[in-house]
Order: structure tokens, then sequence, then C-alpha cells
């Protein structure tokens, strides 16, 4: 069956002395647990970050990537730099990056594809907007945000794919939906999945949900059928927050 997954998405938060204060008291708190569990630091702190979590089954991830191989692209960080440097998983498609630096389904499609060429792996992210749920619109979002980055791969390169579903609206917004409204759309999104690609990719794909989960509702999310785990923001950044919700699942 599918694995169980918390990730902390720290986001551009933390120097590297913070940082390396976070992952060692993280690795010294972390319950036995049959989850993963990721760190996703800044692109600065990765590497002290992997030397720091040597001796834990913590793995530390990108935030993003760029989709090219090498080259004249300023500021940019490639899949060949990650891999380097210890770090085999990377975010595409947070929502951050796609309001705020212009990412979209097209340029998220050939990220995608450039870190599956790589032999990472992919966590992609996705979610409606508040408009969009009002208007009732949000699976028709959500089903076009996965037709247009994804649905064009190949079935074997969906082994390497993570999903999660992060509506817009919940995002360091304290609005959590609630445990019916994720378990719906995981279940959609799921349903879509298995009409693309047959039930068992489907089932074999962990779907976590994030938008402020926290430890006092982390239990009841990661209790829905469908919802495998979090991607948590705000509530990643303070080790005892972090370790209650691991210890939710
Ligand atoms: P949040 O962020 O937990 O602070 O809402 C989640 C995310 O952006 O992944």
């Amino acid at each position: 069956m599918r694995n169980n997954i918390v990730a902390g998405n720290w986001k551009m938060n933390k120097t590297m002395s913070e940082t390396e204060a976070l992952v060692t008291e993280l690795a010294a708190m972390l319950p036995n647990t049959k989850a993963e569990v990721m760190v996703a630091p800044a692109f600065v702190n990765l590497a002290g970050a992997v030397g720091s979590l040597s001796n834990s089954t913590i793995e530390v991830i990108a935030q993003n990537m760029y989709f090219a191989e090498s080259g004249a692209y300023t500021g940019e960080i490639s899949a060949d730099m990650l891999l380097n440097i210890g770090v085999s998983t990377v975010i595409i498609g947070h929502s951050e990056r796609r309001a705020y630096f212009g990412e979209t389904d097209e340029i998220l499609a050939k990220k995608v594809r450039a870190a599956l060429q790589k032999n990472m792996r992919v966590m992609f992210c996705f979610g409606e907007e508040l408009g969009d749920r009002k208007s009732g619109n949000h699976f028709k979002v959500v089903e076009s945000q996965l037709q247009n980055a994804l649905f064009s791969l190949d079935a074997n390169a969906w082994p390497h794919l993570i999903l999660a579903y992060e509506p817009v609206w919940a995002i360091g917004t304290g609005e959590t939906a609630s445990p019916e409204q994720a378990q719906e759309m995981h279940g959609f999104i799921r349903e879509t999945l298995a009409q693309k690609y047959g039930s068992g990719i489907a089932n074999a794909v962990s779907i976590l949900y994030g938008g402020s989960v926290k430890p006092s509702n982390a239990a009841e999310i990661f209790s829905k059928p469908d919802v495998d785990g979090g991607l948590i923001g705000g509530a990643s950044l303070v080790a005892n927050d972090f370790i209650a919700i691991i210890k939710a699942i």
C-alpha cells in the first residue's frame, strides 16, 4: 500500500544556524513511526541539513528547482545541483510559486519532467483558490491542474510522484479544510487518477493534505481514508508542533 508522509515546508524561514538547531532538535525528538518524514529548508541550508541529518531517517527535500540542465539562468538551481548534495526529492507547484513567481501549469509540467528524468521524486502541489470553491469550480480546477502538469506522463512515472492537495484559501490562513472537505477532494483526485491510469496506480499514490495543519487538527484530517499525510508550513517551524503532527499519523 501507499506510504504515509509528513513533510515540513520551511519556505523562506530560518537562517543556517536556525536550520541547524531545528533539524538537530527534530532528529532527537523523532518518534518511532512508519511514516516518511521530510523537511524542506531553503536552498542555502540544504547541504547543511543533509549533513546534520545523515544519521537520521528524516529526508531533506527541496522547495523548488528549475527545469533546464544548466546554463545562463541567473538565480536558479538545477536537479543535478540538488542530487549532488544528497537531495533527491523536490516540491514542485507550490501555490506561492504559482502566485508570486508566475509558475504556470506549462512551466510546472517542464519542471516535473526534468526532475523525473533525473530520477528524482516529485511532490506536486496543487489546489483551488477561494473563489473557485465559492463558485463550485474546485473539482474542475483541481482536475485541470493535474491534467495540465501530470497527465501527459507515462504510467511508470507515478511511483516517483507524491501529490499534495493544498487549497490556497487554507494556506497560512489558519483556516483548514474540514476533514470531510479534504476527504471529498482526495477521493475525487484518486478517482480521477484511476480513470486516467487505472486503480493500481491511483491506490499506490500518496496524497497529502496541506493548509493550516496543526497538532490540534492533524489526527482527524489524517484519519480520512484518502489522506496519506500532510505538507506542513507554519507548524513545521516549531519542533514540538511538527513532532506532534508526526505522532498524529
Ligand atoms: P501552512 O502552509 O501549513 O502554513 O498553511 C502549508 C503549505 O504551504 O505547504
